[in-house]
């Protein structure tokens, strides 16, 4: 069977068992801030096994995309290095959500693994949870033990302890005993020397879990309590790659149909033969497995990057290169010829991959390159520190070096020190990082003052979405002094209207007045520590009075236009360039917008103006603003909230939306999109590799924008004698104008030939040679065609012209090639001489050389000299 068919035959299987067979949910998580990738089938279910929702279907079943990279597991370390491990990997699950539980869950397995699938069953056993004597004391899972004892011999079932089966999503979330099935391969010798009961979870390659049956009973709470579920669920998980290998015959997973489509890829490209050396098979087999964990988390839209899950699969992807470089030898980009392959042999189960596939080839490519550059660098430099280490460990503020100023991943140095046999010093690592950043904060601070405090009013509160004025009191100010801004003060308010910068948007600006009409300017809001600082030039003169604070209205405006627009573009830019762009920067400043977001080719012009056109149909559109303050985080997100990547958010949060366009911010906003007025692109370019930039302007600043292009225009038009269509006016003045051009070298032509007849009449003999001194009206290379063409039309020639040119005065001397060789003169120590005449120098070749200088008057002496010369 080959892994189609044993893909289908699972899902027909519980299909006829009235389960719904679901799609895989994507692989790459982007709403649950406790898991940053899908690491079990039963993720996406999470919710109905905790009874806050309600599935459609009692029982389903599916393939799932899994990614066991970090977090509670985390298989990363064993990739390659055996058989079975993978990142990616697909599970095969069927669910009972409160419907059937341990009778059927058990019965089922078995009955496909032996009846349906044919596997024998003499090579499978069983097991089943022991019970736990620590804190959360749980009883030996009978019910299952019964239920198994009934299908296969006492011998067969094997009592697991807590780590093997007890299965737990993660420190929180659903549990619960598991029984698991493993198979035993091993050739029938080695069967009968030792029973696979004693091998179950030994790390035996060739005695290995196929599938975990989870019966869901428990949530594990946050303080680490279990509670009883509502009710009583199934998870199952088994791992395809592994049943392949089982139903083939094969002993190891990347020999299945699965991997060797890969790998055979892989030796074509690097030559490398897979099954003759081990150093080289681990390298194959991690290229092979870290190909698919790449590409399928670039075909769910996350692009490698410096944090976050990015950087995880930056890190997945580097680890791949490093293999193929140290052991491959591949010194150029490979990888991304792998993603061919890879979409013929799975395209069909997971058709991302083929609509992705451009992109996935084009942001592999990319990162290899910029990573080979820094690899080979970095390589060099490791060999260096390793033969500098005094014993067995390599100082970390020596690997901090390679990491801050090459790049080089820190995990990556780990491993290849690891293999030298040699360690890091991970300690001193750290810290080098943390004196940087030290570093980094001094530098742009030099000293604070205490705070003086005025009152112990600490309850500050923020009131600047509703009001841009208010009256306030100082709670507390002090001096600061920086490089930067000099001395400054800051001050705290029992309120505040003032915005504080944050979420990429910029602080307020504005001022306070006192009660006898004194102003002091703020200059900027920031937040420190949950408090809304103020910055000014000068404290007031009586700190204990009562303030106006009055936010700058219109800087506020502007920025919340920008703001707005903000959002609308993000959302424009995954409607027109897709879901795989995602925001990985923003500012917002009064007169622009920043935007950055990965993608991975330069937008094109029509991109640009759908994006441009996709905002301003809604800004046009008068979208009201939906603005709610306090929204659970799960809440918003079920609602379709956009939340950042990497972002923290509290439990509660604002929600903003206009239209479709909903994002989880705290920003300031415009009350209706046609205050935006408009939106225009300024720039679209590249940050870094997968990330482009846009800016953009609206509301004022395009006003701006369009009355100083229009003031251009009209002086243009008033330039074209008010001609009514401009551009037609431009290009007939273009068109007459390469007329011209045209003319006038034809002009010049007939100019230097003219010039050159005349000139061979002008020629005079001295002492037998063709001789001409003359000051011309022409260019350096008018004067050498001329020289040169005259030498086509008469032998024995010395020339030498003068010519005065913006005011500098340039000679050049030509003798025929013949007259060098049999009077040995040269051009070059000629005009080295008479240079002296016009103040300047030169030289050049014998038959020609040029000499320029500032002192155009001298040009005649230089000719009369050259005639003594030659007399
Ligand atoms: N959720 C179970 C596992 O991942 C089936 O092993």
């Amino acid at each position: 069977m080959n892994s189609k068919e044993i893909r289908a035959q699972f899902l027909d299987f519980f299909e006829t068992k009235k389960h719904k067979i679901v799609p895989s949910a994507p692989m790459v998580i982007k709403d649950d801030p406790t898991l940053m990738f899908t690491n079990a089938g039963m993720n996406q279910f999470k919710e109905f096994f905790l009874g806050n929702s309600v599935a459609k279907s009692p029982r389903m079943a599916d393939t799932q995309k899994c990614l066991r990279v970090s977090g509670k597991h985390n298989d990363l370390e064993e990739v390659g290095k055996d058989t079975y491990h993978h990142t990616m990997f697909e599970m095969l699950g069927n669910w009972s959500f409160g419907d059937y539980f341990k009778k059927e869950a058990i019965e089922w397995a078995w009955e496909l693994l032996t009846d349906k699938l044919q596997i024998d069953k003499d090579s499978l056993y069983v097991s089943v949870f022991e019970g736990s004597k620590d804190s959360d004391n749980l009883e030996m899972d009978n019910e299952a033990y019964e239920l198994w004892s009934g299908i296969v011999p006492k011998d067969r079932i094997i009592m697991g302890n807590k780590k093997d089966n007890f299965w737990e999503m993660g420190d929180q979330g659903p549990c619960g005993p598991c029984s698991e099935i493993h198979v035993d391969i091993r050739p029938a010798e080695e069967k009968a020397e030792t029973s696979g009961a004693f091998l179950v979870n030994q790390d035996h390659p060739l005695v290995v879990e196929i599938w975990n049956l989870v019966f869901m009973q428990y949530n594990r709470k946050a303080d680490g309590a279990l509670e009883p579920l509502p009710e009583k669920h199934v998870d199952t998980g088994m791992g395809f790659e592994r049943l392949c290998m089982v139903l083939q015959g094969v002993q190891s997973n990347y020999d299945t149909d699965v991997f060797t489509p890969i790998i055979r890829e892989i030796e074509t490209i690097t030559n490398a033969d897979y099954g003759k050396n081990e150093e080289i098979d681990i390298a194959i087999r991690v290229i092979a497995d870290h190909i698919r964990a790449v590409a399928f988390s670039i075909a769910d839209g996350q692009l490698p990057s410096n944090t976050g899950a990015g950087y995880v699969i930056r890190r997945i992807l580097r680890r791949a290169i490093r293999y193929g470089f140290t052991f491959l030898n591949t010194k150029e980009p490979f990888m991304y010829r792998l993603v061919n392959v890879l979409t013929e042999t799975m395209g069909n189960a997971f058709p991302e991959l083929k609509d992705q596939r451009q992109l996935i080839e084009n942001v592999v490519k990319e990162e290899e390159n910029s990573f080979l550059n820094t690899l080979e660098q970095g390589l060099v430099l490791l060999d260096n520190l390793v033969s500098k280490a005094k014993g067995k460990v390599v100082q970390g503020r020596k690997a901090f070096e390679l990491y801050d100023t090459y790049g080089f991943p820190i995990d990556l140095t780990a491993l290849i020190l690891e293999e030298k046999g040699y360690t890091l010093d991970e300690k001193g690592f750290h810290e080098a990082m943390k004196e940087q950043k030290d570093r980094s904060r001094s530098a742009s601070e030099i000293a604070k003052e205490d705070w003086m405090v005025l009152s112990d009013d600490s309850e500050q509160e923020f009131v600047g979405y509703d009001l841009l004025e208010t009256n306030v009191k100082l709670v507390k100010y002090r001096k600061v002094t920086s490089k930067k801004e000099g001395e400054q003060y800051q001050m705290v308010f029992n309120l505040t209207p003032f915005y504080p910068e944050g979420g990429g948007q910029v602080g307020d600006k504005g001022y306070l007045e006192a009660p006898n009409g004194d102003v002091v300017y703020i200059l900027d809001t920031k937040k420190e520590n949950n408090e809304i600082v103020h910055f000014a030039k000068n404290l007031p003169k009586s700190t204990s009075d009562t303030f106006k604070a009055v936010v700058d209205k219109k800087q506020r405006q502007r920025t919340a236009a920008n703001h707005t627009a903000t959002h609308l573009l993000h959302q424009a830019l995954r409607e027109v360039l897709g879901n795989h762009v995602e925001q990985k920067g923003s500012a917002v400043h009064s007169k622009y917008l920043r935007f950055d977001f990965s993608h991975f080719s330069k937008m094109t012009v029509e991109e640009l103006r759908e994006v441009e056109n996709f905002v301003n149909a809604r800004i046009e559109g008068q979208l009201p603003l939906d603005e709610n303050r306090s929204v659970p985080m799960e809440e918003a997100l079920k609602g379709g909230a956009m939340a950042l990547f990497g972002e923290e958010y509290g439990e509660t949060v604002r929600t903003i939306r206009f239209g479709q366009s909903m994002e989880l911010c705290g920003g300031a906003h415009v009350k209706i999109t046609s205050d935006i007025w408009h939106f225009k692109i300024k720039s679209e370019g590249a940050v870094a590799a997968g990330i482009r930039r846009i800016e953009a302007i609206t509301y004022d600043a395009v006003k701006d924008f369009y009355f100083h292009n229009n003031r251009s225009l009209f002086e243009i038009k008033d330039l074209l004698n008010n001609a009514q269509n401009p551009v037609n006016a431009v290009k007939a003045l273009q068109d007459e104008n390469a007329k011209l051009k045209k003319e006038v070298e034809q002009l010049l032509k007939d100019k230097a030939k003219n010039l050159k007849g005349d000139l061979l009449a002008e020629l005079k003999e001295v002492n037998g040679i063709q001789f001409l001194a003359k000051k011309v009206d022409l260019d350096a290379a008018g004067i050498k065609d001329l020289s040169f063409e005259m030498g086509n039309n008469k032998n024995n020639l010395f020339l030498l012209f003068g010519t005065e040119q913006n005011g500098k005065a340039l000679l050049s001397c030509y003798i025929s090639k013949e007259l060098v060789a049999e009077k040995n003169l040269n051009a070059g120590t000629i005009v080295r001489e008479l240079g002296k005449c016009i103040q300047g120098g030169g030289g050049g070749q014998p038959f020609f050389a040029t000499a320029g200088g500032k002192n155009p008057a001298g040009i005649e002496e230089a000719l009369s000299k050259a005639e003594e010369y030659l007399n």
